[in-house]
């Protein structure tokens, strides 16, 4: 891609001053300044540590305005700016970058769009449940088209981290723990936000992130270091990355973990030898936030000198708010330490991508005539209310769902009637107002219910509804948590109705795996909702009337306590796999498996599968299975084909996940599916770091999750 810039690339490079070249690298945030002493970053800590109240942060912030740093743009000291999401101050900046600095260079403006702009998504986590490359593409799509109406041209998007560890705050913003699914759900937001040509002014670049590994930490606490085998890196981590970049992906993030000792943006071996080398990448990288700078904290660059020297000979082309390429590359380059080539690559890169988005013929990509009627439109909300249903996981279900129309029901619950809470963790174009609550939908909708305090309230109601989990902000970056288990408030509440003897349905907000052993044994009833935007309540009511068929399967493992994480289907089998007697590898104190497995999901109907067939083609596996809707009504089935490689010269995983599809099915009917696994998809990275396949006998797994199978081994020597 982008090679047809080559030539006005290097024209321009030739006139540029050092300093300018600079400018290109160096993206900015809007600062916020007011009425405070300290840095915006400061005042958060302020209030979080209560050195001031939430009350006193606002009215600082109410009175604070941005600073965009206009004399830095008009010398061509800016390339881009992070965080701006309007049309009017979007074309205000760019007017100043294209009339008034000496080059005329466009700016380029990214923003964290993770799952929609203002038309809230569910959550990735809760979208990948769906395990429908289609809807995540459509509502890519959707996020593209409101975002650059708001001036936006590159999302930091999709997160492609592979997340085995439930205590990781940052598994809301991925596929979950797989890889397979990762690398399918980042093509199809690439798509979906790059569109069919990336010169359109409703497409942005995506910026596949954070490279490498980053879902990886110790502990699962976040920014922590991750320290795995080369051959465990390449086999369960980089290929979502690989598939982004192979999809068209314009842009890489480094992530802020070091990988073996060497933080991701100052690793020559990820940025050069794999991503440019191997895959031939030749988009822009930016780096994370402020993390230039941190490698002086990591403790491998003595300052900001240092760091800035060692983060571009990296290929750490775009600077993200630290200021270190602004403050030290002239001099660097001028006292020889660093070579004008090496600088000159990575503007080229820059400019690259944003002649691949056409700023330069139409740097005004947006306006704010287009911006008034570009967001929340029905066929928005339509499509928000389709993928959260979509998204949703029947957890449990002993004859309580759906609930018969006419019912009453008693809604309980700190989430029910919470707007702001229903768009998770990273929204930050949602607005509280926009979601609508259960309250609200049962409202509008003329569904008959009492929101109560107390069970005395819910004395005439039928059924109760418990909506508990996580408050958004206890996912998402920074919000790692060493107990993933149900607050001790919730289990209470759900007790105090079970106690009732009245049927209860638990529906769970969360942005991860919660530890829900008391919900799995004594609800009657659970729907995983996650996050799901901002149409929560009416997608929630979908289910819970049975207007809908839930049909959402998990993407990552729900253990029973949180001692177990990382907990992961795709793991080793051990020497001692557990077992009964005593010396075998497992828990004295809570059982091997998991509350959920991976693949999970209940339905209102029931499928039954017989007659798994492998056979040998000329590339690969042939798989077919019947699979039969033996229930009353049609519903999508996800059915799931794992592989397990039995004897390989390097441990291999129980079970891998190859294939999967969603059929319909209309009650009563079968069908036959199918499935090819590629040879080459069966192999892995060996001792000599070579990939490839090695003969032997090969399980095949079919079935409607990771636990439940019909199995077939079948021996392969190709
Ligand atoms: C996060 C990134 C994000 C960036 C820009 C960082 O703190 O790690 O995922 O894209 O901020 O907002």
């Amino acid at each position: 891609m982008g090679k047809q810039y080559e030539a006005k690339i290097n024209a321009l490079l030739s006139k540029m001053t050092l300093e300018e070249k600079i400018g290109q690298l160096q993206q900015c945030g809007p600062s916020l300044v007011g009425a405070f002493e300290v840095s915006f970053d400061e005042l958060l800590d302020m209030m979080f540590d209560g050195r001031i109240s939430k009350e006193e942060f606002d009215k600082l912030m109410a009175g604070a305005k941005q600073d965009f740093h206009e004399d830095d743009l008009r010398a061509g000291k800016i390339g881009s700016y992070n965080g701006i999401g309007d049309a009017e101050t979007v074309n205000r900046l760019q007017k100043i970058a294209v009339e008034e600095t000496r080059l005329g260079i466009p700016l380029l403006f990214g923003y964290d769009v993770i799952h929609g702009f203002r038309t809230m998504t569910p959550i990735p986590l809760a979208e990948s449940c769906a395990w429908d490359p289609t809807l995540w593409v459509e509502t890519g799509r959707l996020a593209a088209q409101e975002a650059t109406a708001g001036g936006v041209h590159m999302t930091f998007a999709p997160m492609v981290d592979v997340a085995k560890d439930a205590r990781w705050g940052r598994v809301s913003e991925g596929a979950g723990e797989d890889a397979l699914l990762n690398s399918d759900y980042g093509v199809a937001k690439v798509k979906g936000y790059q569109g069919e040509d990336l010169t359109k002014p409703d497409a942005m670049v995506a910026c596949v992130k954070h490279f490498a590994a980053y879902g990886s930490g110790e502990a699962g606490r976040d920014y922590n270091r991750v320290d795995m085998s080369l051959q465990r890196l390449r086999d369960e981590y980089l290929p979502p990355y690989e598939a982004c970049i192979k999809a068209g992906a314009r842009a890489v993030m480094p992530a802020f973990n070091d990988i073996n000792g060497v933080p991701c943006s100052a690793n020559k071996w990820l940025l050069r030898d794999i991503l440019r080398g191997e895959w031939g990448f030749d988009g822009m990288t930016v780096s994370d936030a402020n993390a230039v700078a941190e490698c002086v904290n990591h403790g491998i660059a003595s300052d900001r000198r240092d760091a800035a020297r060692q983060c571009l000979e990296t290929g750490v082309d775009m600077d993200m708010t630290s200021n270190s390429y602004i403050a030290h590359i002239k001099e660097l380059v001028e006292s020889g330490a660093l070579s004008e080539k090496t600088l000159d690559e990575s503007v080229a890169n820059i400019l690259r991508v944003k002649h691949e988005l056409g700023l330069f013929e139409n740097p005004y990509q947006t306006s704010v005539e287009r911006e008034k009627t570009a967001y929340l439109t029905p066929e928005a909300r339509q499509l928000a209310r389709r993928s959260a249903v979509k998204s949703m996981v029947l957890l449990k279900n002993e004859n309580v769902l759906p609930i018969a129309a006419g019912k009453k029901l008693g809604i309980f619950g700190k989430l029910a009637d919470s707007r702001g809470e229903m768009l998770g963790p990273w929204a930050i174009g949602g607005h509280s107002e926009d979601c609508v609550s259960i309250v609200d939908a049962c409202k509008a909708q003329g569904i008959p219910y009492i929101y109560c305090d107390s069970t005395e309230q819910a004395a005439d109601c039928d059924v109760l509804i418990a909506a508990v989990g996580e408050t958004k902000d206890l996912s998402g970056e920074a919000a790692s948590r060493a107990s993933i288990e149900l607050g001790s408030e919730d289990i209470a509440l759900v007790q105090t109705l079970l106690d009732t003897g009245k049927a209860v349905v638990v529906v769970l907000f969360n942005g991860r795996p919660l530890a829900i052993p008391y919900l799995a044994e004594k609800a009657p009833a659970i729907l995983e909702a996650w996050f799901p935007g901002v149409e929560a309540g009416n997608a929630i009511l979908d289910v819970l009337l049975g207007r809908e068929n839930p049909s959402g399967k998990l993407t990552t493992t729900f253990p029973h306590t949180t001692g177990q994480c990382p907990m992961y289907y795709a793991h080793m089998n051990t020497g001692r796999p557990g077992g009964k007697s005593k010396f075998t590898s497992k828990y004295l104190d809570t059982p091997l498996e998991p509350v959920y497995p991976f693949g999970y999901g209940l339905s209102y109907t029931s499928y039954k599968y017989w007659g798994l067939a492998v056979e040998k083609a000329a590339n690969g596996l042939n798989v077919t299975v019947y699979v039969k809707n033996t229930g009353e009504r049609g519903g999508d089935e996800i059915v799931q084909c794992y592989v397990r490689d039995l004897v390989g010269s390097r441990v291999r995983p129980v079970k891998e996940l190859k294939a999967y599809k969603k059929v319909f099915l209309s009650a009563g009917a079968e069908e036959c599916v199918g499935f090819h696994i590629a040879y080459e998809d069966l192999g892995f990275w060996n001792n000599d770091m070579h990939y490839g396949m090695e003969p032997g006998d090969f399980v095949v797994s079919v079935g409607s999750n990771s636990a439940q199978t019909l199995n077939q081994t079948i021996y392969l020597d190709c």
